[in-house]
This record gives structure tokens, sequence and C-alpha cells, in this order.
């Protein structure tokens, strides 16, 4: 997928959009040769990547620099980058200072978590050219004030505001939605009364996409396994038993062989 119209068509036609998270060149080469639609550079970096406990620590730096990585790696591609941690909420100069520096750095459009505060911005970023995608349900940046990774909407009341919220990001602009760690069925009545296509993650079958994050559906951590998530590889076993096998031969000198070596 190459443009915003592409998720449009895919939402008419019924296809299914396959979004990933990606944070660097090499792995947005291979995702650039694979059948996945589109690229999340999410602000998740900061702990899959950079080892912080939660994404309040991605920086704009880091969001920009991940993103120029990815695009360059990133072929046709359509790539979305996180508006980090309070970026959207120290007034319109700050935001726009900092959409200006993902789009330069080879953004295609921009995702914003939670409209609270943030329907004028989204139309202002629309208005501006670019792209927005909205995030609704768990939004990471909220974590303490939401008591941590809980499913959201499941009162009549959440599942009434999270309807309401997307209607507001649909009517603000956003292109399309990431419904995150929600009910299966709030999911889907979302989806069904939405015009642009929703993308879920922890939020059943029923939306118009999947997104999961790449290191977690490769496998790469066997310590992290949430209900939610399918592991497609097992890339901590395979990347494990390289580096020893390496390890090994370099020990027995069964590496490097004689034709590894130069005359
Ligand atoms: O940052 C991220 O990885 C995300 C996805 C989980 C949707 O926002």
């Amino acid at each position: 997928m190459k443009t915003i119209l592409d998720f449009a068509n895919k939402k008419n036609k019924k296809e299914k959009i396959s979004m990933v998270t990606c944070y660097d060149y090499s792995f947005a080469k291979i995702v650039a040769e694979s059948k996945v639609d589109t690229i999340l550079v999410g602000d998740s970096l900061a702990q899959v990547i950079h080892g912080f406990p939660n994404t309040l620590h991605a920086t704009i730096e880091m969001m920009a620099l991940h993103t120029a990585a990815v695009s360059r790696g990133a072929g046709n591609k359509f790539v979305v980058a996180d508006m980090p941690f309070m970026s959207t909420r120290k007034g319109l100069e700050t935001a726009m200072n900092d959409v200006q520096k993902l789009m330069v750095a080879g953004a295609h459009a921009v995702k914003i978590e939670n409209v609270d505060g943030h329907a004028e911005l989204i139309k202002h970023i629309v208005e501006s050219g670019v792209p927005v995608m909205g995030h609704l349900g768990l939004t990471p940046q909220s974590i303490h004030q939401l008591g941590g990774p809980k499913i959201q909407g499941r009162s009549q009341t959440a599942a009434e505001k999270l309807m309401n919220d997307a209607f507001i990001m649909e009517q603000a602009g956003c292109f399309a939605i990431v419904l995150e760690l929600i009910p299966s069925v709030l999911a889907e009545k979302v989806t069904q009364n939405l015009k642009i296509p929703t993308i879920g993650i922890g939020a059943g079958s029923g939306t118009d996409g999947q997104v999961l994050v790449l290191q977690d559906m490769l496998g790469m951590n066997p310590e992290f396994n949430p209900k939610f998530l399918k592991k497609f590889g097992q890339g901590h076993t395979h990347v494990l038993a390289a580096l020893n096998q390496y390890a090994e031969e370099v020990s027995s000198v069964a590496f490097p062989k004689p034709e590894n070596g130069y005359e």
C-alpha cells in the first residue's frame, strides 16, 4: 500500500489491512519485500529497541531518527510514525514542528493517541496536508492514567465514549484508527459504524486490519506472551542458536575456513 487511498479502497473492498511496527533499516528492507501492507514506526521503540519500561520515553529525536532509518528501507510501503508522548499537548507550534520532523524524516502520516483535546489539532494537521491515523482503546502514552495495560471499553459508558471518540476522529479527518485492547464486539461495532478503516491489536477479527509489534510477532521475546499475540516465528530460538553456533565455531576454529580468508 502506497497512499491513504489504498486504506480506503481496502475497506471498501472488504480486504484486510496488515500492519507491523518497524524501527530500523534492515528489518524495513525485509518488510518491504513482504506482503505486509504498511509499516508503523511506533513509539513502542522506546521499549523494544531502547529497553525503557514504557512509551513515555520516546522523544521526537528518537522517533525522527528511527523513521528516517525505516523510510530508507521501506520501498513502496506506506510509513506511519507515532507522535511521541506530550508532543500534542504543548500547543500548536510544538505539535506542528514535531509533525514536520516526522514527515521530513520520511513518514507518510502521523499517528495520534486519544482525541480529547486533539480534534482541532488533527483538523489542522490534515488541513496542512498531512494524513493522521488515530489510536483509541489502550493508549500506552496514558498508561498511568489507565492504571496499567488493561482492556478498555468494557463498561457501557466506556464503550459509548470510545464509539463517540472514533466518530470525532473520523470527522476531524483521520484516515484510519488503531483500536488497541478492546472487546472484539465493540471493535466490530466501531468498525461497522465508521467509513474509515480500523486496525486492531487485541481487538478481535472484526476490524478492517491488524497491527502487531514486529519483534513480538517474530517471537523475539519468550517472556512476552499476552493473549492477543500470535508468534509467527521463533526469532529468539533461531537467533540464539545462530549466536551459539558462531561462538562454538570460533572457539573450535571451525570458522573461519580457508575459503573465508584472502590470499
Ligand atoms: O507504538 C506502537 O507499537 C503502537 C502499536 C501497538 C499500535 O502504537
